[in-house]
């Protein structure tokens, strides 16, 4: 989306959601790209937190960014300007005078703020949650570009997201070390990653490290069909399993496991990999270990896979300023990088296919997806 705007002179930028491998590197492309362009960068603390909690930063809640805060960091983990998945602007939790806590929606007190400190433009670095409050920031009038982020690898309409192929590595080494000790003990092993609503996390390591289970949200699965699975190994005599879990994975009739409701945010998941573990030790006899993988997918340093694509984005995003667009998102469209209008890509998931190449070929390997 291009229109008439006046050029950019100083742009904040914000992490939001859970953190993923690769926002330092976003951080440090925009920084770099907009200081070269001449552009006051800020960096925005928590989110949105740094500019509707200000209090809580004694140190402000809106940093100027310069080459220094930004050396060195393309190759750490997690995001130097913080994070939350909490108190989403457009539900903000605030407590009443009578004690009672009410979602208020905050939005125009982030556009007030930016008129404030005269910043001309935002760039939200985040999921879906965040490109939802971008498009509502958009209609306020904010000049927004959005950089999409999960390790899930969930938003439709870009090609990839960066901190995935962090996630895939690490969970792919993870069922690589508990093959040997399965092996060992001929024990099942259960590993449950994360991925809410899509398993692409599972799929793709779960192929990698020679699971010989995969269960994702996609197929729901039979308990049954996992317990004819380690079954036929056994009788072949290789006495061991790892089964890799989705979070998001639910039995066919069944529902998805959830640990915690809380309002104002995405329930939390967890407890299929306990649920699986518990259903296979009691139906076949066999001893069965669970590893919950959960936030170290999210931690470490980003492979240079995520780190280039991270870079692209970041650098894109002060490029679509730069040609003054406005509410769009910079997607990954190989071998370039694209710009889709934000309302397009807003609620849109990216769900495994199930007749997918790579669901093909892990039932031509003889991996059971439980169905
Ligand atoms: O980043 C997405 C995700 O990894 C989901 O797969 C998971 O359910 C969620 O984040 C957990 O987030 P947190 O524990 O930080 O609330």
């Amino acid at each position: 989306m291009t229109n008439t705007l006046s050029p950019v002179k100083r742009v904040a930028i914000s992490t939001g959601g859970g953190d993923a491998p690769g926002l330092n590197a976003v951080i440090r492309a925009v920084v770099l790209s907009g200081l070269k362009r001449g552009w006051e960068i800020y960096g925005i603390r928590d989110g949105f937190h740094g500019l509707l909690l200000p209090e809580r930063y004694p140190d402000g809640g809106l940093i100027r960014m310069t080459r220094d805060t930004v050396r060195g960091i393309t190759h750490l983990g997690g995001t130097i300007l913080g994070t939350s998945n909490r108190n989403n602007p457009m539900q903000f939790l605030v407590k009443m005078p009578d004690g009672t806590t009410q979602e208020v929606d905050r939005t125009d007190e982030i556009v007030r703020a930016f008129g404030l400190h005269e910043i001309d433009a935002l760039i939200t670095v985040g999921g879906d949650g965040s490109l939802a409050i971008a498009n509502v920031l958009m209609q306020k009038g904010l000049r927004v570009i959005s950089v999409p982020k999960t390790i899930d690898n969930d938003l439709d309409k870009t090609d990839v997201t960066f901190g995935f192929d962090t996630a895939v590595a690490f969970a792919t080494e993870a069922l690589d070390r508990l093959h040997t000790t399965a092996a060992s003990h001929g024990r099942v092993m259960v590993v449950e990653v994360m991925g809410r609503y899509a398993g692409w996390i599972a799929l793709n390591s779960g192929v990698s490290g020679s699971a010989d289970v995969i269960l994702i949200p996609e197929i729901p699965y039979d308990i049954n069909k996992v317990i004819e699975k380690i079954k036929q190994r056994d009788d072949t005599g290789a006495r061991f399993t790892l089964v890799m879990v989705a979070e998001g994975a639910k039995p066919k009739d069944g529902h998805i496991s959830v640990v915690e409701h809380e309002s104002g945010r995405a329930e939390r998941l967890g407890g299929i990999g306990e649920k699986v573990a518990h259903e296979i030790s009691s139906f076949s006899g066999k001893e069965t270990r669970v590893v919950v993988l959960g936030h170290l997918l999210r931690g470490g340093s980003p492979t240079a896979f995520d780190r280039l694509i991270a870079l692209r984005l970041g650098a894109a995003a002060i490029r679509a300023l730069e040609e003054n667009q406005s509410g769009v998102m910079v997607a990954l469209d190989p071998p370039q990088v694209k710009y889709v209008p934000i309302p397009e890509a807003i609620g849109k998931m990216k769900f495994v296919p199930v007749d997918c190449d790579t669901v093909q070929t892990a039932r031509d390997l003889g991996i059971s997806f439980g169905d």
